[in-house]
C-alpha cells in the first residue's frame, strides 16, 4: 500500500496518521490469540506492572524470540504496514527496532508519561530520528481505557532532554520532563486522545511528545508497537547496550510478505 500526498503531508505536519479498519477484524482476532497464548510465558520479555498484572509482551516479531509469534512477525512485513513504513522512511529496506504489546489491563493498567521515543533511542546510539512506529489497536481505544494521548505538531521541536523516570511505574521510561511538557504545550496546542476500532493503525514521529493515563475501565486496551528503523541508522554494538528485546541486535532488512499472510498461517494451524 501507498500513502497519498495528502497522508504524507499530514505526518509531515502533525507528527502522526491515523487509518482506520487497515487491519481486519479476522486479523485481529488471530493476533490477539496468538497474544493471549506468549503473555503466559515465563520470561524477561513478558513485564508486569508493580501490582504484579502484565504490562508488556517485547520482542514478538522476532522468530529467535522467547515470545516470538508468527502472526505478529507477519504484520511487521505486511505491505498494508511496511509500505507506508518504507514511504515515512524514505528506505525500501528497513529492520524492526523493537515490538511490543501493552496490555493496559482493566483498572489496573498503569500510565505512560509524557515522553519522546528518540529520547531513549538517541541514548541507545541512533543517531537520526529516522524512524517511525506502526501502532495497531487490538482493542477499542478510549479515553476512560487510557488511550493515547498525542500533542500533534511536538516532533517539530526536537528532541528535548530527556529524563530518567525510575519511580512512576514499573518501566523506567526516560520521560519529557514536565516544564517542558507544559511549554510545548503552550507552544503548540493541548494534546489529542487517540481513540479508536480494533484494527486502527497510527503511524507516528519518534520525536512526538505522547503518553497515555491509567486504564479506569472494565476492558482491557491491547495495543502493539512496531518500530522500524533505517539499517544506516542502527546504533553502534556497544557493551552496555539495553537488552535486545527493547534494542534488537537483528538488523536484517524486512522482506515484504503477502498481504493475506495473517489469515494465511491462521488458515494452516
Ligand atoms: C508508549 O508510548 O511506548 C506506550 C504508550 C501506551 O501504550 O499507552
Ligand atoms: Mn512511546
Amino acid at each position: 500500500m501507498r500513502l497519498t500526498d495528502d497522508q504524507l503531508a499530514e505526518y509531515e505536519e502533525r507528527g502522526y496518521l491515523i487509518i482506520r479498519d487497515l487491519i481486519d477484524p479476522e486479523e485481529v482476532a488471530a493476533l490477539r490469540a496468538d497474544l493471549g497464548r506468549v503473555m503466559r510465558l515465563d520470561t524477561a520479555e513478558v513485564t508486569k506492572e508493580k501490582s504484579g498484572v502484565l504490562r508488556t509482551v517485547f520482542r514478538v516479531h522476532d522468530p529467535r524470540s522467547p515470545t516470538a509469534s508468527p502472526p505478529f512477525a507477519t504484520l511487521a512485513c505486511l505491505p498494508r504496514i511496511l509500505g507506508p513504513a518504507q514511504q515515512l522512511l524514505r528506505d525500501d529496506a528497513p529492520y524492526v527496532y523493537h515490538s511490543k504489546c501493552n496490555l493496559k489491563e482493566a483498572i489496573k493498567g498503569e500510565i505512560w508519561q509524557w515522553h519522546q521515543d528518540y529520547g531513549a533511542w538517541a541514548n541507545d546510539g541512533v543517531r537520526k530520528p529516522d524512524m517511525t512506529t506502526a501502532l495497531l489497536m487490538l482493542d477499542e481505544a478510549t479515553e476512560i481505557g487510557g488511550c493515547l494521548y498525542f500533542s500533534p505538531g511536538s516532533h517539530k521541536l526536537g528532541r528535548c532532554d530527556p529524563e530518567l523516570d525510575t519511580e512512576t511505574t514499573s518501566y523506567r521510561l526516560w520521560t519529557v520532563r514536565k516544564l517542558d511538557v507544559v511549554a510545548a504545550m503552550e507552544q503548540i496546542g493541548d494534546p489529542v486522545a487517540i481513540a479508536g476500532r480494533p484494527g486502527t493503525v497510527v503511524l507516528f514521529h519518534p520525536n512526538l511528545v505522547h503518553g497515555s493515563g491509567h486504564n479506569m475501565s472494565r476492558y482491557s486496551r491491547w495495543h502493539i508497537y512496531t518500530v522500524y528503523n533505517r539499517v544506516a541508522n542502527r546504533p553502534p554494538t556497544r557493551e552496555n547496550a539495553r537488552p535486545e528485546w527493547v534494542v534488537a541486535r537483528d538488523t536484517t532488512p524486512l522482506r515484504m510478505c503477502s498481504d493475506d499472510g495473517i489469515v494465511r498461517l491462521r488458515h494452516a494451524a
